[in-house]
């Protein structure tokens, strides 16, 4: 039996190479060897997203994006979380054990308090939504960024709370992040990120590649000096994208004699060379009208039942049915 993995990523704007060299980069490396499921974590956008058609096309254009990878030809489940209600279910379970400074500690809602931004009710018991994403398909692996480590303390926390109170019903499961990109970082040097607009899209144009590697934030100094590896954005986004150039582009940080300008240019060459297939097959995907509903009945397909499994065995436990 294959030990299975289960991840999943917001439809809120296109992906970027954070949430690709993060995330999506260990779905298609791990889809053979493990049973994969993929969500569209559409009920998590809710959070954030208040506009219907935005929702719609954002969804679309993620179930492409996870296409063009190769997810689905790897034998990678794709499925949209509103599809399965257990979720919903699952996550007022778990809100039900879960105490308000617990989620008081959580990294999103600090974040969103320090702001001094409004906080939803589902932004707050967002850790628990998600809980019930994984536990409900008990997963052996959530493969994510580091950004989402305490979401999945928060996930491996509440399967133990729930099988001491109640009895086992879930694994608990690992977090698998990557040491190379767990946090990429994003043109100002902070960690990449939609919301901080300082993205490079997975799927951009070459256009668009250029002007977003040229804003990439470095120091003064001359090419023939010698320059810092260490936080150094640049480098950091070549050690993903360039490993073939790798040894040579240490060397001329180490010891000088190539600069910024000539190390951008190589740096979106090689993201073009990366991307160019996925935007083609893509774009060729985007042409059958019916790849996204089918591809979304075969998630569902696979992934309800085993929700539906594990709902009824926690139904049963906590006492709603007899
Ligand atoms: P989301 O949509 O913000 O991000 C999707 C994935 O991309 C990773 N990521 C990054 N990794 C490295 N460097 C970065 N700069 C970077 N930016 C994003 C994230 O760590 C994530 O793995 N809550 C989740 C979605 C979710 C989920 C789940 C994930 C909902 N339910 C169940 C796993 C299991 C989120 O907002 O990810």
């Amino acid at each position: 039996m294959k030990q299975r993995i289960l991840s999943g990523i917001k439809p809120t704007g296109r992906p970027h190479l954070g949430n690709y060299f993060g995330a999506m980069r260990q779905f298609v490396d791990m889809a053979g060897e493990f049973e994969t499921f993929v969500m569209v974590a559409n009920y998590h956008a809710l959070t954030t997203v208040h506009n219907k058609d935005v929702l719609v096309s954002d969804t679309k254009d993620l179930i492409l994006d996870y296409l063009a990878l190769g997810l689905r030809d790897k034998g990678a489940a794709i499925f949209l979380q509103s599809d399965i209600p257990e979720h919903t279910e699952m996550a007022w379970v778990f809100e039900c054990l879960t105490t308000v400074p617990y989620l008081m500690r959580a990294h999103a809602f600090k974040d969103a308090e320090g702001k001094g931004k409004e906080v939803s009710a589902g932004l707050f018991n967002y850790p628990l939504l998600m809980a019930a994403d994984i536990l409900l398909y008990q997963p052996d692996k959530v493969p994510v960024g580091k950004d989402q480590a305490q979401h999945i303390e928060y996930a491996r926390d509440t399967a133990e709370k729930f099988n001491r109170i109640f009895g086992e019903a879930f694994r608990v499961p690992e977090a698998h992040i990557q040491s190379e990109g767990s946090t990429v970082p994003g043109l100002d040097g902070k960690k990449m990120s939609k919301s901080y607009n300082n993205t490079i899209p997975l799927f951009a144009t070459d256009e668009e590649i250029d002007r977003a590697v040229a804003l990439i934030v470095t120091d003064s100094k001359k090419p023939d000096e010698p320059k810092s590896t260490q936080g150094d954005t640049l480098y950091a986004l070549h050690s993903l994208v360039s490993p073939h150039d790798l040894p040579m582009i240490t060397k001329a940080y180490e010891e000088g004699g190539m600069g910024y300008k000539d190390l951008k240019a190589l740096l979106a060459q090689n993201i073009k060379t990366m991307v160019a297939p996925l935007r083609e097959r893509r774009a060729a995907l985007a042409e059958d009208p019916h790849i996204i509903e089918e591809t979304l009945a075969h998630g569902r397909d696979t992934v309800r039942p085993i929700a539906q499994e594990t709902m009824r065995k926690a139904r049963e436990l906590i006492g709603v049915v007899w």
